[in-house]
């Protein structure tokens, strides 16, 4: 293929003449930092809301006989097409497995090649704890400075990680988890990567008077009551993400400001699916998206006394623009490795 063909075949350099890519995590951890991925997802969201991006919605392989379920989610954003296949059995841990587990395919938009398939797992946690700073950045009230984490998992460890970018002023973190042990263990994990003072706690009430709360169980009962969340709070609501899944009180959902990531994929599996179903809140009571309020179209926080909501269910766009970022570093190491073994 002489260079003409070939930069109309690939014409956003994405190295399409080359072998598809295998990209392990270990090679994803090495490349893409958070605060890269917090970029990339909040240029994810904008051109959400752009309608820059071509997104079906998530597809659901649901296997209740095993207590799992999978997720096939495709994506085109910034000059870039892939689709991530998803799994999340909630009773992994015991099996020594994370709950969340994902592949990513990346593919050149131009003729289909597939350009890398790459371990999508640290990716989902990236650009999850990416969407909850990003919501944070927009959402909380800017002296925001104790933190409450309900769930101490996989994705709670990022999320904290991730906000710690945006508000490195945290004071006090406080963490809840059912489980003594994750609690524990969260603590101990966390005490070396953020500055703060930081605590497990024995109740969800002393846990959710914070100035944040992040949830991140894949609860199916409210575990999060109106009365716990005190005026002022920003909620990241990021364990639910299927039908069914709900971890706030309907009437506290109902009487905040409810921003979510994608308004068909919450409505159908986030946070706000639930008291949709019940009839506590109406599709109109959500104010808008992310997106939207970061291209400055729809208000996020009016005052300091309000409680918001970030309803995330995580979208395609996320996992691919992040992908890319791999990717695109990957390229761009290897052909630096060429020109400096030509000299
Ligand atoms: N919104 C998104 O983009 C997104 C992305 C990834 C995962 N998720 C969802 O987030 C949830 C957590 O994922 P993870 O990978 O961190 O799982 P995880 O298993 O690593 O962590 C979940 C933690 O929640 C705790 N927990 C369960 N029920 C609880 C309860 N009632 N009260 C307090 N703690 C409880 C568990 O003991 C566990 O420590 C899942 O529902 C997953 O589907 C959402």
């Amino acid at each position: 293929m002489d260079s003409k063909t070939s930069s109309k075949v690939a014409p956003n350099n994405l190295g399409a003449d080359s072998n598809m890519l295998i990209i392990s995590e270990r090679i994803v951890r090495d490349l893409l930092t958070i605060e890269e991925a917090i970029n990339a997802v909040e240029l994810s969201f904008k051109l959400t809301a752009l309608n820059q991006v071509i997104m079906p919605p998530k597809l659901y392989l649901d296997l209740p006989s095993y207590h799992g379920d999978f997720r096939a989610m495709p994506a085109y954003v910034d000059e870039i097409a892939g689709i991530k296949w998803v799994s999340v059995h909630p009773g992994n841990h015991e099996r020594g497995l994370p709950t969340v587990q994902a592949t990513i395919i990346l593919n050149d938009p131009a003729t289909g090649k597939v350009l890398a398939i790459m371990d999508g797992t640290y990716i989902t946690t990236l650009r999850t704890g990416a969407a909850g700073a990003v919501a944070v950045k927009y959402l909380a009230r800017k002296d925001s400075s104790v933190v409450g984490i309900v769930g101490a998992g996989t994705q709670a460890k990022m999320q904290l990680i991730a906000i710690s970018k945006i508000i490195p002023w945290i004071k006090e973190i406080k963490v809840y988890d059912v489980k003594k042990s994750a609690r524990d263990e969260y603590v101990s994990e966390m005490k070396g990567m953020v500055k703060s003072d930081i605590r497990a706690v024995n109740s969800l009430e002393e846990v959710s008077d914070s100035d944040i709360v992040m949830t991140t169980t894949p609860s199916r009962e409210p575990i999060i009551k109106q009365d716990y969340i005190k005026p002022g709070t920003h909620i990241n609501a990021i364990g639910a993400d299927a039908q069914g899944k709900q971890e706030l009180e309907s009437s506290l959902t109902q009487k905040s400001r409810v921003i979510v990531d994608d308004m068909d994929q919450a409505c159908h599996s986030g946070e706000v699916n639930v008291p949709l179903s019940q009839g506590i809140i109406k599709p109109e009571n959500i104010i808008g998206t992310i997106g939207q309020i970061i291209n400055g179209v729809v208000v996020g926080r009016q005052n300091d006394h309000e409680i918001t909501i970030f309803d995330s269910t995580g979208l395609a766009v996320q996992d691919i623009i992040c992908a890319k970022s791999v990717y695109k570093k990957l390229i761009g190491s290897r052909l630096n490795k060429l020109e400096n073994n030509k000299m």
